[in-house]
């Protein structure tokens, strides 16, 4: 088998040849997707996790595939009466394990497409005692999807990739198409938090996320350099410091 069609069910990259609606073969709406499904072959261990684990962990159906009517997830049989959280893009899931393992009254769902970095998160969920993570192996459109309108109370979106060239810029998350899905399954009054060392990622984070239905919550500059109390490092973020890139932290509330 090869390394990429080793496992074609946990992150399918996009078909390369939408049907003439535009759309994908199972009914998805064709979503055009830049970052990386795979890196470096995954070690015995990471793929034994991936298989003995994701079913496991996940929030119930996502996938276009398995629920093509895009029938909304049922988070209260998930996570009951917990408050839920939304991390985007968790790289290698430190984040994520650091606020599952602080906050154990919250119910937190990760969504992200890069298998190595799942991989690495289930690794680390092995370690760890948290047992209200939720894991969705893709893209976080998808899952904004099936989630029920006002539902989350928190979302993460940190070190998003940065895609630099001006041309490129509409790749980013903080663009309509994500952010949109995005307002819509935050509960008014939600917070929205947003890390990048790019400053031009500030300069679109700020245009373009108060039009999605956002505040952004600075009264001035330490509100944006200090990064938040209860935060942990990520791998991105100490690539961004050995290489002299300053962080900036923006805190957003759901209006409503
Ligand atoms: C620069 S990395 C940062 C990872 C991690 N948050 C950190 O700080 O180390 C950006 C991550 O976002 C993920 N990503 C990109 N587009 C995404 C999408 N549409 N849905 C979910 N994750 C996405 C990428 O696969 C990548 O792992």
């Amino acid at each position: 088998m090869s390394e990429d069609d080793s496992h074609p069910s946990h992150a399918t990259p996009p078909q390369t040849d939408p049907d003439r609606e535009g759309r994908h073969v199972s009914g998805a709406p064709w979503r055009n997707f830049y970052g990386r499904f795979k890196g470096k072959t995954l070690k015995p261990n990471q793929e034994r996790y991936l298989d003995e684990d994701l079913p496991r962990l996940s929030p119930g159906p996502v996938g276009w595939e398995e629920n093509p009517r895009r029938e909304p997830l049922d988070l209260e049989r998930v996570f009951g009466n917990r408050d839920i959280w939304l991390e985007i893009g968790f790289g290698g899931g430190e984040h994520l394990v650091h606020q599952a393992e602080r906050n154990p009254d919250v119910g937190i769902i990760g969504a992200e497409p890069y298998i190595n970095g799942i991989a690495m998160l289930l690794g680390k969920l092995r370690q760890s005692e948290a047992a209200n993570v939720r894991v969705h192996p893709g893209d976080a459109r998808d899952l904004m999807d099936v989630i029920p309108a006002a539902t989350v109370s928190r979302a993460f979106l940190l070190y998003p990739d940065p895609w630099p060239k001006a041309r490129h810029h509409r790749r980013r998350f903080v663009t309509q198409d994500h952010l949109a899905p995005l307002a819509r399954v935050l509960k008014p009054g939600a917070i929205f938090r947003v890390a990048t060392d790019i400053p031009d990622y500030v300069r679109q984070t700020l245009e373009e996320v108060p039009k999605a239905g956002f505040e952004w919550l600075a009264d001035g500059p330490q509100d944006w350099r200090q990064p938040w109390q209860d935060w942990i490092s990520t791998r991105y973020e100490q690539k961004a410091l050995r290489e002299g890139r300053r962080p900036h932290y923006l805190t957003f509330r759901r209006s409503g």
